[in-house]
């Protein structure tokens, strides 16, 4: 298998190493349309980017973003929209151009959201890189378990251990039932796939996503056998 495991010692330096990866993906790659994950974890790694843009190590600007996923329902100024915790964490910060980023409006007629995503995707071509980050049921953006592969941006209920975690995120009851994603045929044909995960509440689901199976039951197993894969882990998350 071609897969890659990166461990680091803390959540620090596990943003470090990630964020020096896409660092090094934007600069060898520029104009490539690269997709990255909202969730907690990732942050700590777009932080790391916007600091590395500041010492001049990499121009985030140089590629095209898609976003992940959307909360259907949820738009720009709900606290734990992907939209809200993308922009706030990394696009603004960041200083990325309007024009070089197209994300999911979880306000807008969902079927619309989809068929305006996958006109962009259809002018960027194929992903080059994908930041990704894993759910406790092991979904990929809103890819839950046993969705059917499929390519493109589509419309998914959400599961309940998905609809259970995500009171994380908001500082209100929101009555969340659907997603908006990008498939996970569309991740899968990504150059260069990054997964992220830290903690020991990940340990147990690493250990049995990456055994070597894949189950549509657990849509993150699907990555395996894909050409660059790499696991970026901390001690916690890969304790097992
Ligand atoms: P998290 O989310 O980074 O907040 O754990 C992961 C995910 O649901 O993809």
């Amino acid at each position: 298998m071609s897969m890659k495991k990166i461990i680091a010692e803390t959540y620090e330096e596990l943003s470090r190493e990630t964020s020096q990866r896409i660092a090094m993906f934007i600069r060898e790659n520029p104009d490539s349309l690269v997709c990255f994950a909202a969730g907690d974890t990732p942050l700590g790694t777009y932080s790391e980017l916007v600091k590395m843009q500041a010492a001049g190590e990499v121009n985030l600007s140089d590629v095209y973003y898609a976003g992940l996923d959307e909360w259907i329902g949820l738009g720009e100024n709900d606290k734990g929209s992907c939209y809200q915790v993308m922009h706030d964490h990394f696009y603004n910060p960041a200083r990325i151009p309007k024009e070089r980023i197209h994300v999911f409006d979880g306000l807008k007629d969902p079927q619309i959201s989809c068929e305006q995503m996958n006109e962009w995707l259809a002018k960027r071509g194929k992903l080059g890189l994908t930041l990704l980050g894993i759910g406790m049921n092991g979904h990929l953006g809103f890819n839950e378990p046993n969705v059917p592969q499929a390519s493109g941006a589509i419309i998914v209920p959400l599961d309940e251990t998905t609809k259970t975690v995500s009171v994380k995120y908001f500082d209100k009851e929101l009555p969340v039932s659907m997603g908006v994603t990008l498939g996970l045929s569309t991740l899968l044909a990504a150059r260069e796939v990054l997964l992220i995960a830290s903690g020991e509440k990940k340990a147990q689901l690493i250990r049995n996503t990456f055994n070597g199976t894949k189950n549509p039951a657990n849509p993150a197993s699907m990555l395996q056998g894909h050409p660059r894969l790499t696991l970026l882990l901390d001690r916690e998350a890969s304790g097992l």
